[in-house]
């Protein structure tokens, strides 16, 4: 398994993938808004101060991908927008390996590093208390109605000692 930059080639697989998730299908996510969101996050990552899209490539097959956006809460954090692994992937490392990835470039800039996960995900859920992330609180309704989002925070310490 290799993790390097998303390039425009891995596009129509990873939108596969979370076409294809059933957390993602809860959103409505199409095979077409996921292209499309995956798009133009991979314009915003031309900037790499302002947002990085990073894959997991297994046999020259793109398995996962991690998106992170820098400045991105409160305009003061690193925040993890999408992570995503393959099903016939999933439970063998690899998220933890784009986490890992992620958290490397987040924890270079500042101490915090958050993200939203659905109240429903339960594995996802699971996945971050393992890594470390500590439950921040619930944002009712958020996204859609129905859904309350969660809020996770890893930190090493406040903004300012
Ligand atoms: C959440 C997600 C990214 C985790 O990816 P993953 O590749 O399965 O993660 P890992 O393999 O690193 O860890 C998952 C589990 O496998 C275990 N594991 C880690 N390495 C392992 C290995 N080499 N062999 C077997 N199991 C392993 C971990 O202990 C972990 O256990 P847990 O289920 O108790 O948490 C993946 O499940 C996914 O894509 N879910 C759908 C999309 C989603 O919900 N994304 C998050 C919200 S945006």
């Amino acid at each position: 398994m290799i993790i390097r930059d998303m390039i425009s080639e891995d596009i129509p697989e990873l939108a596969g993938l979370m076409a294809t998730t059933s957390t993602w299908i809860r959103y409505g996510t199409t095979l077409e808004s996921a292209s499309n969101t995956l798009q133009s996050l991979l314009e915003q990552a031309k900037n790499p101060d302002a947002c990085e899209c990073i894959v997991a490539e297994n046999d020259g097959e793109a398995v996962g991908f991690i998106v992170l956006q820098h400045g991105a809460m409160f305009g003061m954090s690193s925040y993890v927008k999408l992570v995503g692994v393959r099903q016939d992937t999933r439970g063998q490392g690899c998220g933890s390996m784009l986490m890992e990835a992620a958290e490397h470039s987040a924890l270079s800039r500042g101490p915090n590093v958050f993200l939203l996960t659905s109240d429903f995900n339960q594995q996802a859920i699971r996945f971050y208390e393992n890594l470390g992330y500590q439950r921040v609180g619930a944002i009712k309704d958020y996204v859609v109605s129905g859904i309350d989002e969660i809020l996770y925070r890893k930190t090493r310490g406040p903004l300012r000692t």
